[in-house]
């Protein structure tokens, strides 16, 4: 038995209740985790709220860091004791101990703290696939990031600068532009800015941007699809104030023959060799300096309410992990 983190009914935070469950012993190709740190994302906060359907009762959580304890038949890429790391994997990751594939797991490189590989593991390996094989981005790039000062934002924003691009930033108040300039943003503008269009036209010259990288969704997604530039790149590739409204066809060749695409991580990390290019490539950037995450904030995994509201309060600028005693 181990004390988890269980989903009975969909809703607001306090439906993530503090229980014991059962562990099983690992199975072929399995492995047995006590972990140290886990992760906190968005997407729990879909499924706990039912964007994102999710059978009940669930433990959910995709990211985690910890420690293997026992090896399933097959498993020959770790040891008992290897501290390990994933940020795609199946839901399992808000309980003290877990059993899981093999697949998604790293070894957490040396130099970094299990702390801030829980809370950057998914969004970390979401930045790379995004910047180097959804997109190859380019020195001289005009790309957009939106919410670059949130979790996932910041490190593209850093990355994509470091990788050459002229990065033109969103965030959602004033008070957040120094922090977007900080993450290597040349242009800071607000989601609602009603000149958004215009003074993107201006800063690339008219030629509008190579790529657009949209987290925000709904609030976002019309003035991103006016910013690519002919046969461009849309990615729309979060919900942050909702999902879009559906798209009509024809608005992708008025505006150029553009491509649109609504990727997942878990479609650009789906072999051993994908995620450790992945994971491997972002741990990198960040122990070479290209790319300094957000600060966490620590909560008892008991206290996963208390994290979920954390995320989803637009006020506070720091990560929430999970902590296990
Ligand atoms: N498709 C994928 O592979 C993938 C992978 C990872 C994450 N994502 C998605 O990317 C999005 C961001 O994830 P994250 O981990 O970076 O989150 P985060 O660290 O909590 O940051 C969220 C950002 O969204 C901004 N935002 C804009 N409008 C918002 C609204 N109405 N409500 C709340 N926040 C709003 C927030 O900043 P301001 O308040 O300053 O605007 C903040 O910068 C989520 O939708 C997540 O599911 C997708």
């Amino acid at each position: 038995m181990t004390n988890a983190i269980v989903l009975h009914e969909l809703g607001g935070p306090d439906q993530l209740l503090w229980e014991t469950v059962e562990v099983p012993d690992p199975g072929p190709d399995q492995v047995a985790i006590r972990h140290t740190v886990i992760g906190v994302n968005y997407i729990d906060t879909y499924m706990r709220s039912g964007l994102y359907p999710v059978g009940l009762p669930a433990v959910i959580g995709q990211q985690g860091v910890g420690v293997i304890t026992a090896l399933g038949a097959n498993v020959s890429r770790f040891e008992v004791g290897d501290k390990v790391g994933y940020g795609s994997a199946p839901i399992g990751a808000y309980a003290e101990e877990r059993v899981m594939k093999a697949d998604p797991l790293v070894k957490v490189p040396l130099g970094i703290s299990d702390e801030l590989a829980a809370a950057t593991q998914l969004r970390g390996m979401t930045a790379e696939y995004l910047l180097f094989r959804l997109y190859a981005v380019q020195p001289g790039d005009n790309v957009i990031v939106h919410a670059a000062t949130g979790g996932t934002g910041v490190i593209m924003a850093q990355w994509a600068r470091t990788l050459g691009a002229r990065v033109i930033g969103t965030v959602g108040s004033p008070s957040r532009f120094d922090q977007a300039r900080a993450a290597g943003c040349e242009l800071v503008l607000e989601y609602q800015d009603p000149e958004f269009v215009e003074k993107v036209k201006d800063f690339t010259d008219g030629k509008l941007c190579e790529v657009v990288y949209d987290s925000v969704g709904k609030d976002t997604f019309n003035a991103s699809l006016q910013c690519v530039k002919r046969r461009g790149l849309m990615v729309a590739y979060g919900n942050g104030s909702g999902t879009p409204d559906p798209v009509e066809v024809l608005s992708l060749a008025r505006q150029g023959s553009v491509y649109l695409t609504r990727p997942r991580l878990d479609d650009y990390a789906t072999t051993v060799a994908e995620t450790e290019v992945c994971a491997g490539r972002f741990y990198e950037a960040v122990i070479s300096g290209a790319v300094t995450p957000r600060a966490t904030q620590t909560f008892p995994l008991r206290e996963a309410p208390a994290a979920h509201r954390h995320l989803e309060d637009r006020e506070q600028l720091s990560t929430p992990v999970l902590t296990v005693g």
